[in-house]
């Protein structure tokens, strides 16, 4: 097993920085900025119930999940064309470069979409595109994950999952998200049970603001790969032990926890002891446009608040972003010598 070489805490920042990552757990609707929520409105011809971009922005406090939601779904309502889910990624994507992102497995929420009468192809096609030349351009991979709404019916998630069934070779799996609490994975058993058949991987929500239940039952009933969150996974001793045990990881988000209430403040974070619980966690952004950073601005200031996380916890967040991501074996192992390579310069 490699170990990382001594880092001096004051080269930490600079680490985080350089050091090569996956990001596993990115709403693409999420990274929607102001700005570009403006311009989209403008090009498609519609008016915003918000005068400018600041007071956009000021409507960004949120004292839990649905109240962010709320304005996420307003937000996401100025996309049409195909070539807007296209800019949106691309804007992504370079951003995501820019902080060392080799690989980015990204969600996305058709339904939002499609209820507005948008068209299954035009939100895939727009996105794939621009994961095809983000990689030609940039050299980031990245792959699409189609997310349920976890507060629409068992039957719309089976109506979106046979619209996007021509398209399949475009995604590489399925998740669970929205509004969790009084939403429990049981409601998808059968849905996430038939994307299994027809090979998709499978990640879920579960424990951001929901009991420790949602992820048992996201793990025995809709037998999940990942854990999206799963930051209240803690309160369960007998859990933290089967995820550690199976290696199960969490994809965690600590500037979402902090500004959805998850967590009062950074400081009380609980992504040290995820790791000293032995657990597989990495760190993302979320809802990067909504939270207040990227994912490197998620590690430099969770790393800031909790002192107690080391460079060896660097090291091990992004070895495990790697490793818990859906890309074949050859290519993890490429990426991790990278990031070997990467700590060995900064020794
Ligand atoms: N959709 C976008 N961001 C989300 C989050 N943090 N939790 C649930 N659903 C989401
Ligand atoms: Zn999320």
């Amino acid at each position: 097993m490699y170990t990382p070489p001594p880092i001096a805490r004051e080269r930490l920042p600079a680490l985080l920085a350089a050091m090569p990552k996956a990001e596993l757990h990115i709403h693409i609707e999420g990274s929607l900025e102001p700005e570009m929520i403006f311009a989209l409105a403008q090009r498609n011809g519609l008016t915003l119930p918000y005068a400018d971009v600041e007071a956009l922005r000021r409507a960004y406090a949120f004292s839990d999940l649905q109240s962010f939601l709320d304005i996420y779904y307003a937000g996401a309502s100025v996309l049409l064309h195909e070539q807007d889910f296209y800019d949106m990624a691309r804007a992504y994507l370079a951003r995501a470069a820019m902080d060392n992102v080799a690989h980015a497995e990204i969600f996305f929420d058709p339904q939002t979409h499609t209820a507005r009468g948008v068209s299954m192809e035009t939100v895939i096609n727009g996105l794939h595109r621009a994961c095809q030349d983000a990689q030609a351009e940039l050299g980031i991979s990245s792959s699409l994950i189609l997310c349920f709404l976890r507060h629409l019916s068992e039957e719309d998630a089976f109506a979106t999952l046979e619209h996007a069934q021509p398209f399949l070779g475009r995604f590489i799996g399925v998740g669970l998200d929205s509004s969790e609490v009084g939403h429990p994975p049981e409601k998808f058993a059968r849905v996430f049970a038939r994307c299994r058949e027809l090979g998709l991987h499978l990640v879920a929500h579960a424990g951001e603001e929901g009991p420790p239940e949602y992820i048992w039952s996201a793990l025995d009933v809709l037998k999940v790969e990942r854990i999206d969150h799963g930051v209240q996974a803690l309160r369960d001793a007998a859990l933290v032990r089967r995820l550690a045990s199976e290696r199960i990881a969490l994809t965690v988000c600590p500037l979402s926890n902090l500004k959805l209430c998850v967590f009062p403040d950074l400081a009380q974070h609980n992504l040290k002891r995820l790791l000293d619980a032995g657990l597989a966690a990495t760190v993302n952004s979320d809802d990067p446009a909504y939270f207040g950073g990227y994912i490197n601005q998620n590690f430099a200031q969770v790393f800031a608040a909790v002192p107690e996380l080391t460079a060896r916890d660097a090291w091990q967040l992004a070895h495990n972003s790697f490793a818990a991501s859906f890309a074949p074996e050859a290519r993890k192992r490429a990426w991790q010598d990278r990031l070997a390579e990467t700590f060995a310069a900064h020794a």
